[in-house]
């Protein structure tokens, strides 16, 4: 198809002629069949919905198609208006358009759909199972018709995939607001969620997903490289590294593929089980995991022979989780790190295959007898976290990677709580990201370039990697290591080949490393010196950016890690201060209900007025969490924030008095 008949198809939005209906493409990964949740009236509402996409003449063919998509699949995608062009980045030239910012918006959810990229892309899910870019295929199209036509004076107002439309605005406003799964909080079990989604009126956006930040599995390859090296420095006080040691794990899907390739970057072996065979086939055509086997005793023998050599490898195991960590405490296999990456958000759904059931069985039963299959779950809950405590005893270091493992397996009463009645194992951010990194305000900052242009993206590189360079010279001794970590991982990156969709990369940097790299691609636009604009953003996986009491904010002990205000606050505060387009989500990561999330994208486009915008933004989304970090009395918050006050005229913020504990005791003692 010619560059004119995709801008075309684009500026055409929902088509004046039904298109022909699209067959199921049986090689690509599908979501799973949704529960059946609707009763006989819902069901005909859910209809009637999807119907209000539609000029009322195509009504009666699309009746029929849409209750039969809501049977088979227990949601209305409507197949039949996927596009027939490749949805993928392009130069943002290449997208019709007013306005340069909406250009480079839609770069990001072409890329978020891009099949190579996308978990579930015909059922425009990206990552996680169900986190969703759009409910269906008419809001993809209705929305990029509106990213075509808008100009730099108005705003597209996007609830849950649902284009409501253009609003005027102004040039300093962002000019996307996107809001993902917002409910009234007394609605928020997993089953609303399934209930809202059939219905079509919300939709779970996990973080990147409906935000059209994500960037491939290359953002997680950097955020578990950077957790497993910080893990093995936890684990070798004696400073032995990871050489040798061995990292059990499970999941190759979206997020979790990445994991056999931060290991083989941070140097530990590796074994990750995976249940489905297309997610191992994905992972290891990509070069993304070294070895596969699917028979234990070929496993097992190989891993005692790495470990024996120190040989750094990565291999999937075809099977279950459960039965890793099970057979492997039978065999006296040493496991250094352990954690997991199952879909645990996702419990009831497809998120997590109990041991015991094949595959196609799981599949089944989720959908006929869920109640069947929930039990089947919390087994195998009980029977990994048996397993993962027998190992524990031997000296296993096991953490929660966010995925909500400990929440639910305690949820499914497995032996996972200590006396106190507190989960066992720290969450990775207690022990590890909360205090070396999101303390000291280092987080993800991600940028893609919309030229598309690998050319680009070298020279990006280049400036990031001598931006953090210099400021590693006048850094204090505290974030000295941090700034190590990521300028050998920037200078790395480009071999590592990390690229899967847009022309991308990330680092994790602090409020002054964001700051200064975002100025300096500024500037390299201005000049000439990088092609075409450069979007910044982040995932919602930050200092500030996420209110989530068992991964982002667990290492929050002033009894607010069940606020959001941080989250809410972050948003707003972004989108006065000259983001170009925000996101605001329930749920993100952890699960519908579990978590509020938020996040911007920025467009570089070289103007002088866009470096103060990106300064004044990108301070505050720094500093917001930091700030509320060290009222909660973090001290590497407080160290932070002390810093940060001294250099930034108008920066005041109530600083916490630390009470001595004695005095407390006395004083309950007397009453
Ligand atoms: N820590 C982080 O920074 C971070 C970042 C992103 C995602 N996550 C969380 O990690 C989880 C995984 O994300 P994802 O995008 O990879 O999801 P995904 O659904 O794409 O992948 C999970 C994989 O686990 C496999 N699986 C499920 N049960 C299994 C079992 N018992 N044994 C072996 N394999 C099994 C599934 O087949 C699937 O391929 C999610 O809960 C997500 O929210 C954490």
């Amino acid at each position: 198809m010619t560059t004119a008949e995709f801008k075309k198809q684009i500026a055409e939005g929902i088509p004046f002629r039904l298109p022909a209906p699209k067959p199921y493409d049986q090689n690509l990964n599908h979501a799973p069949k949704r529960k059946d949740i609707l009763n006989s009236t819902e069901k005909k509402l859910a209809v009637k919905n999807a119907l209000r996409y539609f000029p009322e003449k195509f009504h009666s063919v699309l009746a029929k198609e849409f209750v039969q998509e809501l049977a088979a699949y227990g949601r209305i995608y409507m197949y039949r208006f996927r596009p027939d062009y490749e949805i993928k980045a392009r130069h943002l030239d290449d997208f019709p358009h007013r306005s340069r910012s909406a250009a480079a918006i839609m770069l990001m959810i072409s890329n978020n759909l891009n099949h190579a990229v996308a978990q579930h892309p015909h059922e425009l899910i990206t990552y996680g199972g169900n986190g969703a870019v759009f409910q269906n295929w008419a809001q993809y199209r209705l929305t990029m018709k509106y990213l075509s036509e808008m100009n730099d004076e108005q705003t597209l107002v996007v609830y849950s995939g649902h284009p409501l439309g253009l609003f005027p605005s102004h040039k300093n406003a962002p000019r996307l607001v996107v809001t993902n799964g917002m409910v009234i909080p007394n609605y928020s079990t997993q089953d609303h969620w399934e209930k809202f989604n059939a219905l079509g009126v919300s939709q779970y956006g996990q973080m990147t997903a409906g935000s059209y930040m994500y960037i491939g599995p290359q953002g997680i390859v950097h955020g578990t490289t950077i957790t497993l090296l910080n893990a093995g420095r936890m684990i070798s006080k004696t400073g032995g590294g990871l050489t040798g040691k061995l990292f059990v794990s499970s999941g190759l899907g979206g997020m979790s593929g990445a994991q056999p390739k931060a290991a083989d970057i941070a140097g530990i072996i590796s074994v990750i089980a995976e249940v489905n065979p297309k997610a191992i086939q994905a992972r290891h055509s990509q070069g993304w995991v070294d070895e596969v086997f699917s028979d234990m005793d070929k496993l097992i023998r190989r891993v005692k022979q790495a470990t024996a050599a120190k040989e750094v490898t990565s291999m999937a195991y075809e099977g279950n989780i459960v039965d890793v960590w099970e057979k492997f405490a039978d065999e006296n296999i040493n496991v250094d790190l352990g954690s997991d990456q199952t879909s645990l958000h996702n419990p009831w759904a497809g998120g997590y295959y109990p041991a015991g059931l094949s595959f196609e069985e799981s599949n089944r039963m989720m959908a006929e007898d869920p109640e069947k299959f929930r039990e089947a779950v919390r087994k195998s809950l009980r029977r990994q976290v048996e397993a993962i405590n027998r190992h524990a005893k031997r000296g296993t270091y096991f953490f929660d990677y966010g995925n909500a493992f400990l929440l639910e397996a305690s949820r499914a009463g497995a032996d996972v709580l200590n006396p106190e009645g507190e989960f066992r194992y720290p969450s990775y951010v207690q022990d590890i990201m909360g205090p070396m990194c999101f303390d000291y305000g280092f987080g993800p900052f991600r940028w893609v370039c919309c030229s598309n242009d690998p050319a680009d993206l070298e020279v990006t590189d280049t400036i990031a990697t001598e931006t953090l360079v210099k400021l590693i010279e006048k850094s204090p001794v505290q974030i000295k290591q941090q700034m190590a970590d990521n300028i050998h991982w920037i200078k790395e990156a480009g071999k590592n080949r990390l690229v899967v969709g847009s022309q991308a990369r990330i680092l994790y940097a602090d409020a002054e490393g964001r700051m200064a790299i975002a100025d300096a691609f500024n500037k390299a636009v201005a000049e000439g010196k990088i092609s075409a604009p450069v979007v910044i953003g982040r995932d919602h996986h930050d200092v500030s950016g996420t209110d989530s009491p068992f991964r982002e904010t667990s290492n929050i002990y002033d009894g607010s890690k069940f606020t959001a205000d941080m989250a809410v606050q972050n948003v707003i505060g972004d989108s006065f201060r000259g983001a170009t387009w925000v996101s605001l989500h329930n749920g993100g990561g952890v699960g519908w209900g579990e978590a509020i999330n938020g996040g911007f994208g920025m467009v570089l486009d070289g103007i002088e007025d866009t470096g103060n915008k990106l300064r004044m933004m990108l301070h505050w989304d720094v500093n917001n969490g930091i700030a509320r970090r060290s009222w909660a009395r973090n001290k590497e918050a407080m160290f932070t924030l002390k810093r940060e006050m001294e250099r930034t005229p108008g920066l005041k913020v109530t600083v916490p008095y630390i009470a001595d504990d004695e005095i407390i005791e006395e004083a309950i003692k007397e009453v």
